[in-house]
């Protein structure tokens, strides 16, 4: 027998309805200062609790639990899709955006010689995964510069041109929100200037869930799109979503050859071998929570405002120049520009990250891009502006001594 587990969202007084989730609705430490949720992200408790029970009830029968799983997987699809506002036959659950990538990128045959077209704002592990690829199959990456403070028009333009000059492109990956520069992509143009020249169009929508309205429609016309849903959904790790267009559809496998291999798109994606999907069977709680609490417009609202309030006190506080960065585009994710000396790679943007992490209890992302090094700021609704005011009152000594050390 199914025990049945409630989830988030299903139930809840008036008073819950009217508050936005604050720090103690989330597992997270309340000793550090948690500024970095686009990264990982954060679970709230009732997700978490609704996890744990679904676990339990895997591991009380598995016998059980692995003849329910079809249907479950197929109604938690059905309540992401429409999250989404998509069609359930269009989206398939994979575990993170990396697998929705790669996924696409094993199902394309490419001409030798036929380009492949990224920025160098691409996610780093999604450019590997491009360069690994397009080797064997003698197809060139070819990468669009797109100038940190470059307009929407501008960006449309760099691309149109690339498409336009060289061997035919087969495949555009093309990020929604870029992670290193938290910049807004103008993907409409994008796909229209990628499919008029014949080419594909992957959509790195990684962060777009939970911070774009609809991260779909502003993706409209591609042919793929993949997005996680344990950032700023706040879906337990290990859930994302893909989503591609009828006609591309049938051409996808998973990346795990199994008993699901003979089912059409995407029920063909619900069985992977014995793997733990009760992520993907909670996440429908993490939407339904906020939606509850507050809303997600009034949660997308909060965040931005916060976060945007956050960046002017740090560029404030850190003497930075916003001029050559967009400061109110990507919602919930903003760069400071730091001094020329710092995090000039990726692994000295690291080793400040650690550093920061270590002197000052707040976690923060140092981004590294093109030989310039950022810190760049998210909020999700559970931060407060208290704990940036606490980061700039103590980051700009931290970085004082950084600085004299590269010197
Ligand atoms: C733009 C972008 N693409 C892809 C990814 C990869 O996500 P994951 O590690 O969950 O596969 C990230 C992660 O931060 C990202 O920011």
């Amino acid at each position: 027998m199914t025990t049945q587990v409630q989830k988030p969202g299903a139930g809840g007084g008036a008073e819950a309805a009217r508050a936005l989730p604050a720090l103690a609705d989330f597992a997270l430490d309340p000793e550090v200062h948690h500024l970095n949720h686009g990264s990982f992200g954060a679970v709230p408790r009732p997700v978490l609790d609704h996890l744990a029970a679904l676990r339990a009830e895997m591991e009380g029968n598995p016998d059980a639990w692995w003849r329910t799983l079809t249907g479950r997987i197929a109604a938690a699809r059905a309540e992401v899709a429409a999250f989404l506002r998509t069609s359930p036959d269009s989206l398939a659950f994979v575990p993170n955006a990396s697998a929705g990538a790669s996924t696409v990128l094993a199902s394309l045959r490419f001409p030798a010689g036929a380009r492949i077209l990224m920025t160098d704002h691409t996610y780093g592990a999604v450019a590997m995964g491009v360069r690994r690829v397009a080797a064997p199959h003698g197809a060139v990456v070819d990468t669009v510069h797109v100038p940190l403070d470059a307009s929407t028009e501008e960006i449309s333009s760099l691309f149109a041109e690339k498409l336009a000059s060289g061997a035919p492109v087969a495949l555009v990956v093309v990020d929604q929100i870029t992670s290193p520069t938290a910049r807004l992509f103008p993907l409409p143009e994008i796909v229209a200037a990628s499919h008029a020249a014949g080419a594909r169009v992957l959509v790195d929508g990684a962060h777009a869930p939970g911070l774009l309205a609809d991260p779909l429609g502003h993706a409209s016309g591609a042919d793929y799109w993949t997005g996680n849903l344990h950032k700023w959904t706040c879906g337990p790790r290990g859930t994302a979503a893909l989503v591609a267009a009828e006609n591309v559809a049938r051409e996808l496998v998973p990346l795990v050859n199994s008993w699901g291999a003979p089912n059409p798109y995407p029920h063909s994606f619900d069985e992977q071998g014995t793997q733990d999907v009760t992520g993907w069977l909670a996440v429908p709680g993490s939407l339904a929570f906020f939606a509850e609490r507050g809303g997600w417009e009034a949660a997308r609202e909060t965040m931005d405002r916060t976060v945007t309030a956050a960046q002017a006190l740090l560029a404030e506080a850190l003497r930075a120049d916003l001029a050559g960065v967009r400061v109110n585009e990507a919602p919930s994710m903003r760069l400071i520009p730091l001094s020329p000396v710092l995090a000039t790679d990726r692994d000295s943007a690291a080793a400040l990250q650690l550093r920061i992490a270590d002197e000052l209890r707040c976690e923060v992302s140092v981004t590294s891009w093109d030989g310039r090094g950022f810190l760049r700021l998210s909020a999700h609704v559970y931060n407060r502006p208290e704990e940036y005011a606490y980061l700039a009152e103590r980051l700009p000594a931290l970085l004082a001594a950084a600085e004299r050390e590269a010197a």
